[in-house]
């Protein structure tokens, strides 16, 4: 029998009362994780990854703000529950990493007392404990020299450090699940690949973790499932595997055709999707990605409802095409991406060529 879901959310939305009226950031998004497994969330920017789960931890304050739908934690809905118990599950049962650690550090206390405070909110141990315990965390996520470092102020740390120090304050209390939004956006590749070890081994713990991130690359080392998100929607979802290997979304496939391949065979100028995010305040009624997609028909005037690709449950997408000619259609698409790349970099090629010549006559010119 499947695990139950830790988290499941069902029907999420999120709409912000603007000067331009009311915009819908989040619209109707489910998905679930299971207990111990990685969820990768990928999306162009603005598509609702950060948006969907700070409302999923009840961190919206905005009152312009209006959340609705359901999220259930270990069988509880998290929008209904008083805000005591709320608390209490932040930081012990589900801990959050973001892309600036700042948020998660006060800036007026010693890096070791907010660990230590962190410990003792949610276990019986004297300060003295605590704070050999954050020395000893501190120590195990790289802090050199932790015993002094201890006691030094977030301001004193570098950003790497400081995330460091965020995901030993997650390490404190072996969540149960952990939500990292970008966490190693902001930091150099060494240091991400260290924050990327911490994640696995906090997994490895028995914590489940949701990974939003830019990086397809970061995912297809570290996720078991992926969610892609676009408009504030499912665009497609199922294990890893599946949605690399066989995605089935088209901006799926423009999301895997923008990332350069490591160790390919031959180079290929790369594609990248044609025109903008759809904006929050103008979604169409029907596939929020139409406006982009090269196969558009007009049957996608009609919103996709997810639904599961032959033979395989589990990998679920929401797109208006053939459910068993996707990879033809991928190769199509492709194509025609391509082919605008390339028209479009001779265009660009050709007008600076004409630049060249201009500027050697001139120089050549008595
Ligand atoms: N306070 C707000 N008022 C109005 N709109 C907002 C507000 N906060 C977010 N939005 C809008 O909600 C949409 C989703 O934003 P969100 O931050 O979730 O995107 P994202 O997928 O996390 O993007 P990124 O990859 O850039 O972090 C965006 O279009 C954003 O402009
Ligand atoms: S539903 Fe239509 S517009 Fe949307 S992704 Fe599929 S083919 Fe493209
Ligand atoms: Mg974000």
């Amino acid at each position: 029998m499947p695990d139950q879901p830790l988290l499941d959310v069902t029907d999420l939305r999120v709409s912000f009362r603007t000067r331009r009226g009311r915009v819908t950031a989040v619209d109707g998004l489910s998905f679930s994780v299971a207990p111990g497994e990685v969820l990768g969330v990928v999306g162009e920017s603005g598509s609702g990854k950060s948006v969907s789960m700070l409302a999923v931890l009840r961190l919206l304050t905005n009152p312009n703000v209006t959340v609705s739908g359901e999220v259930l934690f270990r069988g509880r809905d998290l929008l209904s529950l008083p805000d005591k118990q709320m608390r209490a599950i932040r930081g012990r049962e589900i801990a959050m990493v973001f892309q600036d650690p700042m948020t998660a550090l006060t800036p007026v206390y010693t890096v070791g007392w907010q660990i230590a405070e962190q410990i003792r909110a949610h276990e019986p141990v004297s300060r003295k404990e605590a704070h050999a315990r954050a020395v000893e965390l501190l120590s195990d996520v790289g802090i050199p020299d932790a015993a002094s470092r201890v006691n030094a102020y977030p301001h004193e740390f570098s950003g790497g450090m400081r995330q460091r120090a965020v995901i030993a304050m997650a390490l404190a209390c072996s969540p149960a699940l952990l939500i990292a939004d970008e966490p190693t956006t902001a930091l150099d590749v060494t240091i991400q690949a260290q924050i990327l070890d911490l994640m696995r081994e906090l997994n490895a713990r028995g914590s489940a973790v949701v990974l939003i991130t830019h990086d397809m690359g970061v995912v297809s080392e570290i996720a078991d499932r992926v969610l892609v998100m676009y408009g504030g929607r499912v665009a497609e979802e199922g294990p890893r595997q599946a949605v690399f290997h066989v995605p089935r979304h088209p901006y799926t496939w423009g999301l895997l055709d923008s990332v350069p391949r490591v160790g390919g065979t031959r180079l290929r100028r790369l594609p990248t999707i044609a025109g903008v995010p759809v904006s929050p305040d103008s979604l169409p009624e029907g596939c929020a990605f139409a406006p982009r997609c090269r196969l558009r028909h007009e049957r996608c005037d009609e919103r996709p409802e997810l639904s599961a690709a032959p033979g395989t449950p589990a990998h679920r997408d929401a797109c208006r095409l053939p459910a068993d000619d996707r990879t033809s259609l991928r190769l199509t698409a492709r194509a025609a991406a391509t082919g605008a790349a390339a028209a479009e970099h001779a265009g660009r090629a050709s007008k600076a060529e004409r630049a060249d010549k201009a500027d050697v006559e001139r120089e050549a010119a008595p």
